[in-house]
């Protein structure tokens, strides 16, 4: 795609990585950026923050399993790129109750290439040949990794979760897609992320509430499963570089050459909580400047209890992958991307954002989140597998 278009129709934009997209996008580019979003329990319109109020965002709601509605939504915005995050995304539901998994991901995956398809063959050719399709899809599409090795974009495809296969089925039709109609599709695979606006049901968002509320922090197994964590905010730039300079029909893995335990990741919130709680009173004070983020204020005495004394262990996730790792050797070489943020610094920053945004949470904890929460967690914060 290149920069003479302009009007991006995203699916799943009020979603945890789609709003952070939609953000970038508002305030990096010129485009315009039409919002097509169900408004699932995952779905909120706070997480567009001021991006929601600008001219060049358009908000559709509308579920990607209604074909018509979408065919309707493409006569009517005329977009020249499409960015499909919409899903259903937590590994934990889609083990309770698989369908919706099935529905949105496979079969909302189809229409949207179907009705795409549609739409690009009456283009102009130049236009045809400017469009994009850019799947958005995860690393779990590859498996599981014993401690060493690394998924590339040829590694075969062996998902274990519901999660995972349906996230496989919706990469082997856009591929399908591309090879036997030339729709201009790419593909994109990333690893976990994190960093505000996440729901609070993935792993570093649930252990800050929890250890806000001082709840347990349910760790499945031995706390010894390893993900490679990425910032959001270098996801988001990442799909927007793979948009404008990725190669149609090409797969990009997307990485933060961050692996960590799950114990070490929790371990560290742990520790940014304990130190953020000896900083007591009215004096306290988080502010952001070039450096990151500085909180000053009155010392108070050494905490009473360390939040490190909430970890506990609970019976595994059944089929638990071990250990997810990403070579992004492609999206660095061939289209120059590489994150920003480090983890650290991002851990940081995600914690300060928790601490500092109740009424974000307060609205995202809705009827059927506290039903999903009573249903799988005792009222101490373990979880029941
Ligand atoms: P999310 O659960 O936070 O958001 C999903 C969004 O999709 C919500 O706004 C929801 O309302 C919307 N949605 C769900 N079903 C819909 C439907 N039928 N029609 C229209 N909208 C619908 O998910 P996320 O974590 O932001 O993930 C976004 C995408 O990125 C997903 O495709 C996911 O598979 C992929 N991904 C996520 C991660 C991660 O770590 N979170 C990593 C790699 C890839
Ligand atoms: O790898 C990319 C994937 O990362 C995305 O495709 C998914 O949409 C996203 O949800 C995420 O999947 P995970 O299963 O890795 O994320 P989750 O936050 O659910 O769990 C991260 C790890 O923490 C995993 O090993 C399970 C563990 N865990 C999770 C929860 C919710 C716990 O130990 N306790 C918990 O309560």
């Amino acid at each position: 795609m290149n920069k003479e278009s302009s009007t991006i129709l995203i699916t799943g934009g009020a979603g945890f990585i789609g709003s952070a997209l939609v953000r970038h996008l508002i305030a990096s580019t010129d485009c315009q950026v039409i919002n097509v979003d169900k408004l699932t329990y995952a779905g909120n319109l706070d997480s567009l923050a001021e991006a929601a109020d600008s001219p060049r965002h358009v908000f559709e709601q509308t579920d990607i399993c209604d074909a018509p509605a979408l065919g309707r939504l493409f006569e009517k915005h005329r977009p020249d790129a499409v960015m499909h995050l919409a899903a259903e995304s937590h590994v934990d539901r889609s083990i309770a109750g698989p369908a919706e998994f099935i529905r949105t991901n496979i079969t909302g995956t189809y229409n949207l290439l179907e009705t795409a398809r549609s739409y690009w063959n009456e283009l102009d050719a130049d236009k045809q040949k400017r469009f994009r399709f850019l799947h958005v899809s995860t690393d779990e599409v590859y498996g599981s990794l014993g401690p060493e090795g690394l998924f590339c974009e040829e590694t075969p495809y062996r998902p274990n979760s519901p999660y995972a296969a349906s996230k496989a089925s919706s990469d082997h039709l856009v591929r399908a897609w591309h090879h036997t109609y030339g729709l201009p599709v790419l593909i994109t695979n990333c690893s976990n992320n994190y960093g505000p606006y996440q729901f609070p049901e993935k792993l570093i968002p649930l252990m800050i509430l929890n250890a806000l509320e001082g709840k347990f922090l349910p760790l499945y197994g031995k706390g010894e499963n390893v993900r490679d964590w990425l910032y959001v905010k270098d996801h988001a730039r990442a799909l927007h570089t793979v948009l404008e300079k990725g190669q149609p029909g090409r797969t990009y893995n997307i990485g933060g050459r961050c692996e960590k335990k799950n114990i070490e990741v929790v371990r560290a919130i742990c520790s940014i909580l304990d130190e953020l709680r000896q900083v007591t009173g009215d004096g306290l004070q988080v502010t952001e400047d070039g450096d990151g983020l500085r909180v000053t204020g009155d010392t108070a005495e050494a905490p009473v209890t360390s939040h490190h004394s909430l970890i506990t262990f609970v019976p595994d996730r059944p089929g638990h992958d071990l250990r997810y790792a990403i070579d992004d050797t492609r999206i660095r070489t061939e289209l120059g991307w590489s994150p920003k943020e480090s983890f650290e610094t991002g851990l940081r920053k995600t914690v300060q954002w928790y601490v500092n945004n109740p009424e974000w949470i307060r609205r995202v904890r809705t009827g059927e989140y506290s039903q999903w929460i009573k249903t799988n967690y005792d009222t101490q914060g373990r979880g029941r597998f």
